[in-house]
């Protein structure tokens, strides 16, 4: 009962959702350019700024605000994410613009006076938002790293939202499902319309408008005058918390990326707020003495490996990680190589852990101190991976009245309360407690993969606490299995985040006879119908680039020449 609502998102994805094809592979080889997205629109929207002489960066830009308008239950202006980028001419780095907690928000805001996480609070209505990071996240990577005018890539998302797009059928599926809490939440949206069917225009002249305003002010045409209002009165009128100080304080941060060598590649990460480059780090670490080639794919002894990794990295997840400008998140102590090595010490094959018996490592020293991806990799070879949330499908569900943007409900991912499971099941503590100010913990994991000092691999995804182990399979895929890249990110896969102690799969992703031998062993499992969506980029031998999306989103597309 405890895990309902991540259980409940799974097997609900079960009931409705049309069953996943792993085998239906997309994607395309380029000689120039590569990009690898959610939605038609908004690749073809990268496409067209490199095509004009863009770089990554500028790509990104627009295709994240394009994202914004045709793929509204993740793509965003009221939510935040992260980048991971690698310039063709100097060192990587990272970009945090998640989301924060207002300056009004406290450590016990979901509890209820018996002191229990009250339901629905952090994900639904307005006191589940978190102060939006994405314009002010998108003006800080087109300031740094831009090339083209700002004007430029924000008019696309504009024409788009005046000039209206079509539906798709896996769009009207969300939009039915979440008519209730629409109709709840607004008096009128675009969306709220469920007798809706593929293939209708939807026009967004609310959005539009608020689109012109960043257009022309930049990041001040969201956090200040008007669409400032337009948030603050929404917030007014829903019991919510941010106020215009909050919006005019918020800054993203240049960070650090985290890396970690596996053989001859090098994992290339997001730091804390993330907990997702420092848990694909250990998992990596962990998994490297053992032949994984040798095993095989999805054999007994691989699964077993991989699951135990994942079991101890969530462990730690849970009890370590935070936003480390607010809690001393030791993440040197955390990807020590002894550390990690001492941490699988006792495993064994012979038979199943358990969670219980894992809990968190103690580290050798103190230190004081609904989602979506995009992969683009652009014609002189910057890399570009980016993952951005509005944290559930349509975020909070609250759309700002006359500003036509969805609000995050990011809220949730602070622990409401020690070992109280939030919707993805995790649990966490002090480190990931609510304060204002504070970035709620995410497991976005925008990654980007050197071979031998040479790029090779971009890739994420969206999928909650599944992103990780996603990001780590679909790499294992790749350099253990000998995979090419689209059967690598097709294939089906499996996932262990610590508690709940069971290990989901995806359909097909384990054979009855592995099955029947890891229960044996004392593991357990649920099935469930899919998870993480990835959308990556290989470079190829010859220089080529390998653009590959995710047969679980039958929006997914690439793009590129
Ligand atoms: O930051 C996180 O970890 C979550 N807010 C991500 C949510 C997500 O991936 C939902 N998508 N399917």
């Amino acid at each position: 009962m405890k895990y309902l609502p991540l259980l409940a998102l799974l097997i609900l994805g079960c009931r409705e959702s049309p069953r996943v094809d792993y085998t239906a592979e997309k994607s395309a080889t380029y000689s120039t350019v590569a990009i690898a997205g959610p939605h038609p629109l908004a690749t073809q929207t990268a496409e067209a700024v490199l095509r004009r002489g863009g770089n990554a960066i500028d790509a990104a830009v627009a295709m994240q605000l394009a994202m914004a308008v045709v793929y509204p239950r993740a793509g965003n202006i009221g939510g935040g994410g992260f980048l991971v980028y690698r310039p063709a001419d100097g060192p990587a780095i990272a970009l945090d613009y998640r989301e924060v907690a207002p300056a009004a928000a406290h450590r016990d805001m979901y509890l209820d006076s018996a002191g229990n996480v009250t339901e629905g609070l952090s994900t639904l209505g307005h006191l589940a938002v978190g102060v939006p990071g994405t314009v002010a996240g998108i003006a800080a990577m087109h300031e740094r790293f831009g090339s083209l005018p700002w004007a430029e890539l924000v008019q696309p998302a504009i024409d788009l939202a005046d000039g209206g797009y079509r539906l798709s059928e896996a769009e009207i599926e969300r939009l039915k499902r979440y008519h209730d809490d629409f109709a709840a939440l607004n008096e009128e949206t675009p969306f709220n319309d469920s007798s809706r069917v593929a293939g209708t225009l939807v026009q967004q002249p609310d959005l539009a408008a608020t689109l012109i305003r960043i257009r022309d002010e930049g990041a001040a045409g969201f956090y200040e005058g008007a669409t400032a209002d337009l948030i603050v009165a929404e917030m007014e009128s829903g019991g919510g918390l941010i106020t215009r100080e909050d919006l005019r304080q918020y800054a993203p941060k240049w960070k650090a990326p985290i890396t970690k060598e596996y053989k001859e590649f090098r994992l290339i990460s997001m730091p804390p707020s993330s907990s997702g480059g420092v848990a694909l780090s250990q998992m990596a670490e962990m998994i490297e003495p053992f032949p994984l080639s040798e095993y095989g794919f999805q054999s007994v002894r691989s699964v077993q490996v991989i699951a135990e990794a994942m079991r101890r990295a969530y462990a730690d997840r849970a009890e370590y990680l935070g936003d480390a400008d607010f809690y001393p998140v030791p993440v040197d102590s955390l990807l020590r190589d002894e550390y990690l090595l001492n941490r699988m010490a006792d495993f064994s094959f012979d038979t199943a852990g358990t969670s219980a018996a894992i809990a968190a490592g103690n580290l050798p020293m103190k230190e004081t101190f609904e989602t979506t991806h995009i992969s683009i990799v652009d014609s002189l070879g910057n890399a570009v991976s980016i993952t951005t949330t509005l944290n559930g499908n349509f975020g909070s569900k609250v759309m700002v009245d006359g500003g036509g943007f969805f609000l995050n409900n990011e809220m949730d991912d602070f622990s409401a309360k020690p070992g109280v499971p939030n919707m993805f099941g995790l649990v966490g503590k002090e480190a990931n407690a609510i304060q204002p100010g504070k970035r709620m913990l995410s497991s976005m994991t925008p990654t980007i993969v050197e071979r031998n000092g040479e790029l090779f691999l971009v890739l994420g995804a969206p999928g909650g606490s599944t992103i990780i182990t996603a990001v780590l399979q679909t790499f294992l895929n790749v350099t253990e299995y000998g995979m090419d890249l689209p059967a690598a990110v097709a294939a089906p896969r499996f996932h262990h985040q610590w508690l709940p102690d069971e290990i989901l799969y995806e359909s097909d992703a384990l054979s009855g006879g592995v099955l029947d031998s890891l229960k044996t062993l004392g593991y357990r499992f649920r099935e469930v119908n899919s998870m993480a969506v990835i959308k990556a980029i290989r470079v190829l031998h010859d220089g080529r680039l390998q653009a590959a999306a995710d047969p679980r989103n039958p929006d997914d597309d690439v793009a590129g020449y």
